[in-house]
C-alpha cells in the first residue's frame, strides 16, 4: 500500500492563471493526511519543474500554444511517474491543468500491453490542432494518447500510442466540438454524456464501465474536477452547467474502490484563483478518499 504524489503545476495547456496553484491546494486540503488515515505510505515527491507561461516562444502560436514547454514537461513527468511504477508503488498525479495526462499515460503505459483509461471530464479533449477552437493543448491529450495529433504531442517518450481508442470510457461529457464529435462517432469511443448520467444513473454507468474494461490489464483515472458540476466544483478553467454532481462522484469512486481496478490515477484542472475558499481542491481530496477506499461502516 505505497502510493507516490507527484505535483504537476502546469498552466501552459491553457490560458488562465492559476491552475498551476492546483497542486499546492489539493495538498492544503490535506491529501496526504487523508490517505495516511487509511493506512497508505504516502510519498510526496514534490513537484515537477514547470517553464513559466511567460517564457514561451510558442505562446501565440494559435494552433498548439506553448507547445514546447508542454513537452518538456511531458517527458519529466513521463519518466517521473514509469520510475514510480517500477518501484511498486501506485502513481498519483496532481495537476495543473490536463495537458499534464499526455506525460502521465506516456509514462503508466510503458508497464502494460492493454492499460484502460476512464476520463471523467465535462469535455472530449479530443481534439489536434486542426479541429481545436482554441489552439489549447488541454483539449487534446487523449486523442495525443491514441496516437492522433501533432507527432511531437503523439510520440511523448518515443512511442505511440499510449493507449487503444476501445480502451477508453468518457463519462460526464456535455461540451464535445465537431471534431471530437466526428472522432467518437468513427472511433466509436464508448461515451457516456450527462444524457446518459440522467438516464441510466451512476450505479449503471460505473457497472458498464468497469465490465467494459474487464479485458484491460491495468486502469487509469484521469479525472478533471470540470466533470462535476461548478456548483460543486467552481474553482475550474472551462466550467462547464449540468455535471455531474458530488453524490454521483463519490458514488463512482467508491464502485471503482470495491472493483479495484484502478492502478494509476491524476487530479486535474483545480484552479485555486477561480475558487472560493478552495472548495474545489477539498472536493478533489474527498474524492480521493472514496477512491483509495474511504468507507463511514
Ligand atoms: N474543447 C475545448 C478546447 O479544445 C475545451 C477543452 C477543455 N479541456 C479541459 N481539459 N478542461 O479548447
Ligand atoms: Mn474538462
Ligand atoms: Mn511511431
Ligand atoms: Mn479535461
Amino acid at each position: 500500500k505505497d502510493i507516490a504524489m507527484i505535483g504537476v503545476p502546469m498552466d501552459l495547456g491553457q490560458m488562465r492563471r492559476g491552475v498551476d496553484m492546483g497542486p499546492s491546494a489539493i495538498r492544503y486540503a490535506g491529501i496526504v493526511e487523508r490517505l495516511e488515515n487509511l493506512n497508505y505510505n504516502v510519498e510526496d515527491m514534490g513537484n515537477i519543474e514547470i517553464a513559466l507561461p511567460e517564457k514561451q516562444d510558442t505562446a501565440n502560436d494559435g494552433k498548439l500554444k506553448n507547445l514546447s514547454g508542454v513537452i518538456e514537461a511531458s517527458e519529466k513527468l513521463s519518466d517521473t511517474v514509469s520510475g514510480v511504477i517500477e518501484a511498486n508503488k501506485f502513481p498519483l498525479v496532481l495537476g495543473g491543468d490536463h495537458s499534464i495526462a499526455i506525460g502521465t499515460l506516456a509514462g503508466v503505459s510503458r508497464h502494460y500491453k492493454n492499460l484502460g483509461v476512464i476520463w471523467y471530464d465535462a469535455h472530449g479533449d479530443l481534439n489536434t490542432a486542426d479541429t481545436s477552437p482554441s489552439g489549447n493543448i488541454h483539449g487534446m491529450p487523449l486523442a495525443a494518447s491514441i496516437g492522433i495529433g501533432h507527432e511531437k504531442l503523439t510520440h511523448i517518450s518515443g512511442y505511440a500510442p499510449k493507449i487503444k481508442h476501445e480502451n477508453i470510457v468518457i463519462i460526464g461529457a456535455r461540451s464535445l466540438d465537431e471534431g471530437e464529435r466526428e472522432l467518437i462517432k468513427e472511433k466509436g469511443i464508448k461515451v457516456y454524456t450527462m444524457h446518459e448520467v440522467d438516464r441510466l444513473g451512476m450505479t449503471k454507468i460505473m457497472d458498464e464501465t468497469i465490465e467494459y474494461l474487464s479485458h484491460t490489464d491495468g486502469v487509469h483515472l484521469s479525472l478533471d474536477l470540470d466533470g462535476l458540476d461548478p456548483h460543486d466544483a467552481p474553482g475550474v478553467g472551462t466550467p462547464v452547467l449540468g455535471g455531474i454532481s458530488y453524490r454521483e462522484s463519490h458514488l463512482a469512486m467508491e464502485m471503482l474502490a470495491e472493483a479495484e481496478i484502478i492502478t494509476s490515477a491524476e487530479f486535474v484542472e483545480v484552479n485555486p484563483i477561480l475558487d472560493e475558499k478552495n472548495k474545489t481542491a477539498t472536493v478533489a481530496v474527498a474524492l480521493m478518499g472514496s477512491l483509495f477506499g474511504e468507507k463511514l461502516l
